[in-house]
């Protein structure tokens, strides 16, 4: 089938990769020529496992190819997808700007019927003003061509993109029309051996799914944080309070591990989103409210703890921080607790020496050349000169490490652990002052 995806970010570029890799034939579109060019030279933007191989194999397969014609892209598809970002505008609500704009493109440039496919996660009611668009501008150039617009959200995560694409638990078809349902099942038939994962759905429910589904993760990480935090208060452990609640399995043992808070660049903007626009709605989403609130402060909670140890008093300390990326196996930098704690370390007078196995270059993308950051080139260097360790990002490189090194390189034997990776009896034998996120404020 012939298949047009518009916007080669994560979602687009990963889509197109496994849609070309079953043999549709794909075309992708973007505005930005640098990357087209790029990725004709096998340069893949982002670091996502699997993603660089898949990708030039099937370009040179000629299965996929990527250009800046947006007519080519629209003549090419009778299935387009529209994966373009909807960043937050300055009051957190997602800004439809770009996924519109490609929705008038493909009016323009049409001359048969189009499926078009919103991917991008997009509010309630983004479908019906995708019409709206195209109708409006169908009309005007006076074009009287048939088109359908239907909701399949995306559901990948960063770090196992391309193995959620290829396997994916479920696909969600928001249509209302039959003929479009049967194109989307044959597109996806591929994807949908074993058992049927497609669920049809009209278009507003599957724009929520997208939603619901991410504000819910997101929910049961602040609850856990939150117990995080009563388990500091009661002098409890929330290492045993997540084993004790995750064996039952109504509650399960995913997405229950306190930390210095989630980042990335679906959870925190999802979930400002969806409250934004229930309130848009006349509507208070108060569990949402209280679950962004939740997240805004555990991201200060490593700071938190290393002012009271030193008692405000961080002028001229250095700081080993391991872990940038705002999760393992990803190089995305976008909301990482990393970045709030290294801002808060800065304007406190300290300086930062970084180690991340993948987000070294964005760190220096984002931050620039400064006198308080320096990057190492591997963990151990980032220790050392340096007088205690912080903790940001579950790497798997980071769960063993030698802790009798990692005391002698620092000029005190001090830990701050935000994701909870170590045992703290441990820590104690090893010498190590060990803090981490609700298990009793240090040990
Ligand atoms: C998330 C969802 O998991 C995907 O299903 C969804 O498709 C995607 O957003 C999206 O909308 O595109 P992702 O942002 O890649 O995927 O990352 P996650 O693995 O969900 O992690 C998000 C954050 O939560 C990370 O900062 C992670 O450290 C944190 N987290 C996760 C916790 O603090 N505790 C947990 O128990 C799990």
């Amino acid at each position: 089938m012939k298949v047009t995806v518009f916007g080669i970010g994560y979602v687009g570029l990963v889509q197109a990769a496994v849609m070309a890799e079953v043999g549709h034939e794909v075309v992708c579109v973007d505005i930005d020529q640098d990357k087209v060019n790029r990725l004709k030279q096998g340069h893949i933007p982002i670091f996502e496992p699997g993603l660089t191989p898949l990708v030039k194999s099937n370009y040179e397969a000629g299965r996929v190819d990527f250009t800046t014609d947006a007519a080519h892209g629209v003549a090419h598809g009778e299935v387009i997808f529209i994966a373009v970002g909807t960043p937050p505008d300055e009051d957190g609500a997602a800004d439809l700007k770009y996924v519109l704009a490609v929705a008038e493109t493909i009016a323009t440039h049409m001359d048969s019927h189009k499926f078009v496919i919103n991917k991008s996660t997009v509010p309630v009611g983004t479908a019906d003003k995708v019409k709206a668009m195209m109708a409006h501008t169908l009309s005007y150039a006076n074009k009287s061509m048939t088109f359908d617009v239907l909701s399949n959200p995306e559901f990948l995560k960063e770090g196992a993109a391309v193995n959620d694409c290829m396997r994916p638990d479920r696909i969600i078809l928001g249509t209302d029309s039959e003929s479009a349902e049967k194109k989307l099942r044959e597109l996806y038939s591929p994807f949908n051996r074993n058992h049927d994962k497609i669920i049809v759905m009209d278009i507003r429910s599957a724009e929520l799914t997208k939603y619901a589904a991410n504000c819910m993760l997101a929910t049961k990480i602040s609850f856990m944080n939150e117990m995080s935090n009563l388990a500091e208060v009661f002098g409890a452990d929330i290492e045993n309070v997540r084993k004790g609640i995750g064996s039952d399995p109504r509650i399960g043992y995913q997405f229950i591990y306190p930390g210095c808070g989630y980042g990335g660049s679906c959870f925190p903007k999802d979930v400002q989103a969806l409250a934004r626009s229930a309130s848009a709605a006349g509507y208070t989403a108060r569990v949402l409210e209280a679950v962004e609130a939740v997240n805004y402060s555990q991201k200060e909670k490593l700071f938190e703890y290393i002012y009271k140890h030193f008692s405000g008093d961080l002028k001229g300390k250095t700081v080993a921080l391991w872990g940038l990326s705002f999760k393992p196996n990803t190089d995305d930098m976008r909301e990482a607790s990393s970045r709030v704690l290294m801002e808060k370390l800065w304007a406190a007078g300290a300086s930062v020496k970084a180690y991340d196995p993948e987000a070294m270059e964005e760190t220096q993308r984002i931050y620039g050349s400064r006198d308080d950051l320096a990057l190492m080139g591997t963990k151990e260097a980032a220790l050392d000169g340096a007088d205690f360790l912080v903790i940001c990002t579950e790497w798997q490189s980071f769960r063993a490490p030698d802790f009798e090194l990692i005391k002698q390189k620092l000029s005190m034997p001090l830990l701050f652990d935000g994701r909870n990776l170590f045992e703290p009896t441990l820590m104690m034998e090893y010498g190590l002052h060990y803090y981490a996120i609700g298990r009793g404020l240090s040990v």
